[in-house]
């Protein structure tokens, strides 16, 4: 987040991809792409590639990080060292520790983690390729992960920023907007209780501007879990084809 008077980020009421100010960058999701995992989903978000799997509920270990009464939802987010335009020293950095701690806390909140106790819920979010987001790519990838994971939520959670570019709120904050921007505010959402299990700020707003914001990026979290949920229904109405099939052939 800076300001640099060189870099036009409005031009003739649009901004420079196009878009206007309450549009989101194109979203697919795709659930159930990796074999080996509990639950995936692979995720494009405008130039965003993002891979989510769940391994779990399993044991816990260590076990001294055991919970007696509820499972531990884990979450790791981790960039690709090629993910950014400048190679990405491999391993945590502070920025990625945080981002998982708030992937982790946030999925807590709709996984009924009391139905395992002494257990781990191990999500792993790997960046593929970055252009502003990745928090909101990963908590919205993840949640489609644990729900193919068979996991049982209360919900899906759905996750958006909104921010401020040139003065002017807009949603989903694009690279440069997010570079040269003056504010970023990320979000988290569970529509069925209409409750927030995420938010962040970056930058600066006025009260109506945060106002603006945070129904902008609700509005889009409506959006993005209409897709999520498009995601899961292709995956077991593709799955059930499938079994079909097999049984005709026996
Ligand atoms: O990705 P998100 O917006 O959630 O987090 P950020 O810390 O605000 O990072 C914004 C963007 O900066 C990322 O999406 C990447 O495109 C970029 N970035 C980068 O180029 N190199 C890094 N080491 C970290 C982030």
């Amino acid at each position: 987040m800076g300001s640099n008077k060189d870099i036009e980020l409005i031009k003739d009421g649009k901004r420079i991809d196009g878009r206007d100010f309450d549009e989101l960058r194109e979203i697919k999701i795709k659930a159930g792409v990796l074999k080996r995992a509990d639950g995936s989903a692979y995720l494009e978000w405008g130039k965003n590639k993002v891979m989510a799997a769940v391994y779990g509920p399993r044991e816990m270990h260590p076990r001294h990080a055991q919970e007696t009464t509820k499972a531990v939802v884990r979450a790791r987010y981790n960039m690709a060292a090629f993910s950014v335009p400048d190679r990405k020293r491999p391993g945590p950095d502070r920025r990625s520790i945080e981002i998982s701690k708030l992937i982790s806390e946030a999925l807590e909140k709709v996984v009924f983690t009391e139905k395992y106790p002494r257990s781990v819920i191990d999500v792993f979010v790997e960046v593929l390729q970055a252009s502003a987001g990745t928090r909101c790519c990963g908590l919205t990838a993840a949640s489609v992960a644990l729900a193919d994971a068979g996991i049982p939520m209360s919900d899906l959670v759905a996750s958006c920023a909104s921010g401020k570019i040139e003065g002017q709120v807009v949603l989903d904050l694009g690279k440069n907007e997010d570079n040269y921007g003056q504010a970023d505010l990320p979000i988290g959402y569970i529509p069925r209780s209409d409750e927030l299990c995420l938010l962040q700020m970056d930058g600066n707003l006025s009260e109506d501007e945060y106002e603006e914001a945070m129904d902008m990026s609700i509005e889009a979290c409506k959006e993005i879990y209409e897709i999520q949920k498009e995601a899961l229904r292709e995956k077991y109405s593709t799955e059930l084809q499938a079994e079909k099939l097999n049984e005709e052939e026996m």
